[in-house]
């Protein structure tokens, strides 16, 4: 099979899928698969057209990446690639919708509330304070309602805080996420389908030294500890498998997806978001988890090609 990874974009986070599709392309050549990595521009349509390779393993993150153009583009190719449509991207991606769907289902995701930039704009600071803090109890977490890798996430524990977090939210996106803080220990569940359904990879935990899971914690070697396995229970890891296995069939994804969640002391597990193109490097989730499961990345991604190449 001859491959196209693309890798790059205009997101905020290209430095990381940068790393995402280098990750993949040597994976999928050491299991002996023809690998071309692209980036993202204006010649990506002719290119493709032109080369019209096997499939397409897109390693884009945040917006066109995530947010479903890439997979629009290649749906009208008819080129056969590794992910979810562009639909569902667009729901998955964008949280306050994707949060709306799995409540929908019946799953737990913590109370919200979503503010657009304009609306902080024309209502003013006090208005907006007034109306999150009668909507929510703190301690919250601002975030950008579309956006990955924890930029222009803030975690919010007075009300005067409140303000600063939102305008460093808007600078990703234009749409605030307000989010009841809700405690417990931060799990990941990454869900793969190589062709025979999606099912669960084991669950990693997330114990970042300084507290706190941001971009440096993600992507700088030893500033985060990860539990790969997770250190649960059987009903635990059960119950956060199967969040993440309904997450990703209620959301119509394909292929690949991981879900964030905050697994309670009381056992509830619940839905932070999902990414439908997990970050594929060498600090990032999914992989650890292939490894707990004794995986081979370069099988596995190549497995996962093979489920959807002409
Ligand atoms: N948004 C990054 C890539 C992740 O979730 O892994
Ligand atoms: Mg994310």
């Amino acid at each position: 099979d001859r491959v196209v990874v693309l890798a790059g974009g205009l997101s905020h986070e290209r430095d990381v899928s940068i790393r995402s599709g280098r990750r993949v392309a040597d994976a999928l050549r050491g299991a002996g698969v023809e690998v071309e990595v692209r980036d993202v521009d204006a010649t990506l349509l002719p290119a493709l057209l032109a080369d019209r390779p096997d499939a397409v393993f897109p390693t884009l993150h945040g917006a066109t990446g995530e947010d479903g153009a890439v997979q629009g583009i290649l749906a009208l190719l008819g080129l056969p690639y590794v992910g979810s449509s562009a639909t569902a991207c667009r729901r998955a991606f964008d949280k306050p919708s994707a949060k709306e769907a799995v409540r929908a289902a019946g799953l737990s995701t913590p109370d919200w509330v979503a503010i657009p930039k304009t609306t902080f704009r024309d209502l003013g600071t006090q208005a907006v304070l007034d109306a999150v803090t009668a909507a929510l109890p703190l301690p919250l977490f601002v975030k950008p309602a579309r956006g990955g890798s924890s930029l222009g996430a803030t975690a919010v524990h007075t009300r005067e805080e409140l303000p600063a977090a939102m305008v460093a939210c808007f600078a990703y996106d234009e749409t605030a996420l307000i989010e009841r803080h809700v405690s417990g220990r931060e799990i990941a569940v990454s869900v793969v389908d190589t062709g025979q359904g999606p099912h669960a990879l084991p669950a990693v935990e997330i114990v970042a030294d300084s507290g706190v899971y941001d971009y440096a914690a993600r992507y700088t070697a030893g500033m985060t500890e990860f539990f790969a396995p997770a250190r649960l229970t059987s009903a635990e890891a059960q119950a956060v498998e199967e969040l993440a296995v309904r997450a990703h069939n209620v959301l119509g994804l394909s292929c690949i997806s991981r879900t964030d969640l905050i697994l309670g002391a009381d056992g509830t597990p619940w839905f932070l978001e999902v990414n439908v193109a997990p970050g594929l490097t060498e600090t990032s989730l999914l992989p650890l988890a292939a490894g707990a499961a004794d995986l081979d990345l370069g099988v596995l991604y190549r497995d996962l090609v093979q489920a959807v190449a002409a």
